[in-house]
């Protein structure tokens, strides 16, 4: 083990963990008896932990990130080289990865043209807000201000991404959130809110937005910020239609489209990004996890050169200008990792085997579900897949979320990491998430699938 640290100092490591460390997501009481997981080491599809148990990864270092797979080599070599040359410098200067790494980008994006370095998820969504609220106050006299999100999307984790925040169980107890955030209705046909199906489904979910910026004022929304295929909400694809008629409604009412690729992006769902697989043409887009897959923090906000240019129509005015910094989006490891993180997607065909593989593993979840009721649905995109469970699938009573975790703490002792929706709506925290590396092996997809298949058998036998 590297960093000075012997093999034998793992318990130390433990000791320190419980002693000082606020982990995610998570209650430590039970960490007052028993032990905090510690992911030691990780290469290709696998981690192994505290203890050496090695287990495959279903969900990509958890939350959909390591896309091109641990222990790549030349990703830290790219990253090093470029630490040595120059690790930081403020953003209103460029650097060489920056500007390569953008061109490379905006290759990928037809249509889009401007690349705005941050570093989280969230941040790049703060961004695209600020500017969304900039935009209203110059041009609009302050009345295009407002912002419109979906029931059951996450854009991040700060107040201002929480005030658009379509999950609330995730929400809950970190109110009050800011003003000019309305929602509008999901899209998750298994859970429709129309007695209708299919096409007329998808363009009735893509109306109900019509009506809710109706229901404001045309004159008061700005923007309609959406994930392109729903994460942490349930893996929620859209349903067929909704795309276009979104699309026609944001140009009719001159709304500006934010699509949030933050999960989609770089890949995960056979495409370089999501909204792609819907021929949509948003004005702005932010990513992050994928872009570096965790080599390094990365975020971007990527714009068309119309939303650029009205930050620069006017020099004269001495506010006319994105009045925004992030201090470490001027870190250079971001660009270096991602440069070479999309290299090793192309070189590597991994769009196509995410496409395969990704049909594999829905093939699979589905065979899965002819044997086990408590599937109701299966949905996915690439390899970006979820499966709904169901106490009953004829009332659809979503299954118990403790029985849901059960499945999930059951592969994990298999040595199989998957994921579940949690504390993200209430009483709806019932899908399993799979995010497996784009570098997946048809072994590895049954690998995880066979794990499901036994771990559903025992819980809910
Ligand atoms: C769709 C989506 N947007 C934004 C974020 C926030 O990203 P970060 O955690 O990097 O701030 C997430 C994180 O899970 C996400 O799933």
């Amino acid at each position: 083990m590297d960093g000075g640290i012997r093999e034998n100092d793992i318990s130390r490591i433990v000791d320190l963990d419980r002693a000082h460390i606020w982990h995610h997501l998570i209650q430590h009481k039970p960490f007052e008896t028993g032990e905090p997981r510690i992911i030691v080491e990780g290469k290709g599809m696998k981690v192994w932990d505290q203890n050496g148990k090695e287990h495959i990864d279903g969900v990509s270092g958890g939350v959909w990130t390591v896309n091109v797979g641990y222990g790549r080599e030349s990703i830290a070599n790219a990253v090093r080289d470029q630490l040595v040359k120059l690790n930081f410098f403020a953003g209103a200067a460029g650097s060489i990865p920056g500007a390569i790494f953008a061109e490379k980008l905006i290759d990928k994006m037809p249509g889009m043209s401007r690349v705005y370095y941050c570093n989280s998820g969230s941040e790049a969504n703060e961004k695209a807000f600020k500017m969304v609220r900039q935009i209203a106050h110059k041009r609009f006299g302050d009345k295009k201000h407002k912002i419109l999100y979906r029931e059951r999307d996450y854009h991040g984790t700060t107040i201002g991404t929480l005030s658009a925040g379509g999950q609330d169980e995730r929400n809950a107890q970190y109110g009050p959130f800011a003003p000019g955030f309305v929602r509008v209705p999901h899209c998750l046909e298994y859970r429709a809110q129309w007695d209708l199906s299919g096409e007329a489904y998808g363009k009735r979910a893509a109306d109900s937005i019509e009506e809710v910026i109706l229901a404001e004022g045309p004159d008061t929304v700005g923007a309609l910020c959406l994930e392109p295929v729903t994460a942490g909400g349930g893996v929620i694809t859209p349903p067929l239609g909704y795309w276009e008629r979104v699309q026609e409604i944001c140009k009719k009412y001159d709304v500006l489209l934010h699509i949030d690729e933050v999960v989609c992006g770089l890949g995960r769902t056979g495409t370089w990004f999501g909204y792609q697989n819907y021929g949509v043409k948003p004005d702005m887009v932010t990513m992050a996890k994928g872009v570096a897959s965790g080599y390094a923090a990365i975020a971007c906000l990527v714009t068309t050169e119309d939303v650029f240019d009205m930050f620069k129509d006017d020099p004269s005015d001495p506010m006319n200008y994105f009045r925004d910094i992030s201090t470490f989006g001027g870190c250079t490891a971001g660009p270096a990792a991602a440069i070479e993180n999309m290299r090793i997607i192309e070189e590597e065909n991994l769009l196509q085997n995410t496409l395969d593989m990704g049909e594999r593993m829905i093939n699979n979840l589905n065979t899965l579900s002819e044997k086990h009721s408590v599937i109701g649905e299966v949905r996915g995109a690439g390899l970006f897949c979820g499966a709904e469970l169901v106490q009953d699938r004829t009332t659809k009573d979503p299954a118990k979320e403790k029985l849901v975790q059960a499945v999930v703490a059951d592969c994990m002792t298999q040595g199989v990491v998957i994921g579940a929706t949690n504390r993200s709506l209430p009483g709806l925290n019932n899908t399993l998430c799979f995010s497996p590396a784009l570098i997946a092996t048809a072994d590895d997809i049954d690998h995880i699938t066979d794990a499901v298949d036994q771990a559903l058998g025992r819980v809910f036998s």
